[in-house]
């Protein structure tokens, strides 16, 4: 992890002014360390409690009980309360700037949504650490900065929630009062991550009551069945295919993951929020910086992924994915067969993202690159500009044996197009054979003049920095892997919402939707030989349609997408006008299945 010494500058002020600076003799920037050594042992946890300033209701200062465990701070009203986890709030140090007061004995923790001021309790009957212990505390907490990095990925602060329904599993839609949209996704039945946003929400409140005000879409935690184990022999498919393009090439189901092209589309608007700030921050150079990382992120969950390959879309197929939780709306179609087009456009009151996609792969005896081609667009409404860049080659390594990896390679160029005030570059860097450059991008902003105004730094699977290593931001972090994620096809927590069927979605959704794909809903449930059966027939399906069309001279035309002037597919802003008047069930679709 970086050292973080400067404030996150993340708000509409990009001057790089803060409250730290106009009182910097007192207040200090708590830095972690770079290059942990590998030996460094994990800190214990730490409890007690400690002081925490509250702005609504009962202003002041509040005795809250805290709980410091793995890089995750917690902390409830009572020791008790957090045991039964009760919780009023729930902390990513690690993706915080903390910064101390020593002689006062504050700590000051700014998450990007909200900020946290800590005080040590100098009240005798509770707890009073001498200031050798609290130093003791103080690095303890900037060694689980560091140690975040490392925890991240299996630990995950949840919160325990009185399920109001445990033994059914579907959506529960209500509404949210006020202007907080309080959506949030319920981890599994019993449980519900929540978004930092709102936990200071929830200290003026107490646990029992949200489930009134608060809107709940329960969304699945796991996939229902494992992946099953496959038996396919890849050289036997391969061997006579080496340097075709393998989107000509039958595979078997068995090489696939349940998810398909179109979704893996939605799956690159997993931090969206990058944008929401984006169309917070005056700065154009600054804005850049989130734009780039958002670009970045779509990568993030490919990392896990060399395993299997996602569906291909037949013609015609459709996604949509809803998402009030993160404030944006999706739509993709498959628009083109021959070579295969996958287009997609989202919407959200922060942005407007959509791009049309084909891939060419290619296989080299050990390897398959994926070359993409077309163009990625971001506008952000509250600035006018308009985003373009291109994807980067991905190469999955090892296909035939052993331990495959998946490697992102090439340089990614960003401009806007309304404006030549900034532009840019992001490299993904070809590692040199598993050296310590694997999966590092490194990126530069630049003004009208070429002149270097930020650079960026990390890896795509994991973290983006902005600034220089050490004074460096971080500006993203990849959400921590599922338990279990190896059984289940590596994917996030995200990819396991993407193909969720529930029963207050099936009557609103056109019949072409993915989610009422046989073979990739039978592959989900762990029935691979059903799926192939029906995959193969789904495919002669498409053979006569095709047929059909030919026949009649006819071309395909894709149903929510049009062709603009400069040949790229963009929306033609039907879909969700349709959906709710007349409805889907009311409008004639083509059987794909
Ligand atoms: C949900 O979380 C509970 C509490 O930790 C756990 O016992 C249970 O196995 C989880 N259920 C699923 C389906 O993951
Ligand atoms: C837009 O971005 C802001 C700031 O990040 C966020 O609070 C808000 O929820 C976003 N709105 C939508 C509709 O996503
Ligand atoms: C994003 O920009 C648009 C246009 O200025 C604005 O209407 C919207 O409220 C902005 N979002 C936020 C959260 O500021
Ligand atoms: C990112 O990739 C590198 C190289 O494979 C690996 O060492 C690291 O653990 C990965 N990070 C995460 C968060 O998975
Ligand atoms: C949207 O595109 C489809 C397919 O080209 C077409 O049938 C439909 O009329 C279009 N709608 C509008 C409003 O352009």
């Amino acid at each position: 992890v970086a050292k973080m010494t400067s404030p996150s500058p993340t708000h509409s002020d990009s001057s790089g002014s803060s409250k730290h600076d106009s009182n910097q003799d007192s207040w200090e920037i708590v830095e972690g360390l770079r290059g942990v050594p590998a030996s460094m042992q994990e800190p214990d946890r730490q409890e007690g409690l400690l002081l925490k300033r509250r702005k609504w209701p009962m202003k002041g200062w509040h005795k809250r009980y805290f709980l410091l465990e793995k890089g995750i701070l917690k902390y409830a009203k009572h020791g008790a309360d957090l045991k039964k986890g009760k919780l009023h709030g729930c902390i990513d140090v690690g993706l915080s700037v903390m910064s101390i007061k020593k002689k006062a004995m504050c700590i000051d923790l700014d998450t990007e949504d909200n900020i946290y001021h800590l005080k040590v309790i100098l009240d005798a009957q509770i707890y009073e650490p001498s200031s050798a212990e609290f130093s003791v505390i103080l690095c303890r907490l900037s060694l689980f900065l560091d140690n975040v990095h490392k925890c991240l990925n299996t630990y995950r602060c949840l919160l325990s929630f009185p399920a109001s329904d445990s033994h059914k599993r579907h959506s529960q839609q209500l509404s949210a009062t006020g202007s907080h949209s309080l959506v949030h996704q319920v981890s599994n039945e019993s449980r519900a991550s929540i978004p930092e946003s709102i936990s200071e929400f929830f200290d003026a409140q107490e646990l029992r009551l949200i489930s009134s005000v608060v809107t709940l879409a329960r969304r699945r935690s796991t996939l229902p069945s494992p992946c099953p184990t496959s038996s396919v022999s890849l050289w036997n498919i391969l061997r006579n295919n080496i340097g075709k393009d393998l989107s000509k090439v039958a595979m078997p189901v068995q090489l696939n993951e349940p998810l398909n092209t179109l979704q893996r589309l939605c799956e690159e608007l997993e931090y969206s929020e990058l944008l929401d700030t984006a169309n917070q921050t005056q700065d154009p150079y600054q804005r850049m910086v989130y734009v780039a990382t958002f670009a970045i992120s779509a990568y993030a969950s490919t990392y896990h992924r060399a395993g299997s390959k996602p569906f291909n879309p037949v013609l015609g197929e459709t996604y949509e994915c809803d998402r009030p939780d993160k404030g944006f709306r999706f739509i993709a179609e498959q628009v083109s067969h021959h070579p295969p087009v996958s287009a997609c456009h989202s919407d959200s009151r922060n942005f407007t993202f959509w791009q049309d996609v084909r891939w060419k792969n290619k296989f080299w005896g050990k390897s398959m690159e994926i070359v993409p081609m077309g163009t990625t667009h971001v506008t952000l409404p509250a600035f006018g500009d308009h985003y373009e860049w291109n994807k980067v080659t991905s190469c999955i390594h090892n296909i035939l044996s052993g331990q495959r990896w998946i490697e992102h390679y090439g340089e990614m160029a960003i401009k806007n197009v309304n404006s030549d005030a900034c532009q840019c570059k992001i490299t993904f860097v070809k590692a040199k054979s598993w050296s310590s450059t694997v999966n590092e991008i490194e990126g530069v902003v630049t003004d009208s003049n070429g002149k270097v105004v930020h650079s960026i730094f990390g890896k795509w699977n994991e973290s983006v920095f902005q600034g220089d290593p050490p004074s460096a931001t971080c500006i993203w972090r990849a959400n921590p892997m599922p338990v279990d994620q190896e059984q289940y096809y590596g994917f996030t927590q995200f990819a396991v919402e993407m193909n969720e069927l529930d029963s207050t979605l099936r009557p609103l959704l056109p019949p072409t939707d993915t989610r009422f794909r046989p073979d990739q809903r039978l592959l989900e449930e762990g029935n691979p030989e059903g799926a192939e059966e029906q995959k193969q027939r789904i495919e002669q399906l498409q053979r006569e349609r095709k047929r059909v069309l030919q026949d009649n001279s006819m071309t395909h035309q894709p149903r929510f997408f049009k062709k603009s002037k400069d040949d790229t597919w963009v929306s033609n802003n039907t879909y969700w006008e349709l959906r709710r008047d007349p409805g889907f069930s009311k409008i004639d679709f083509p059987v794909l299945w």
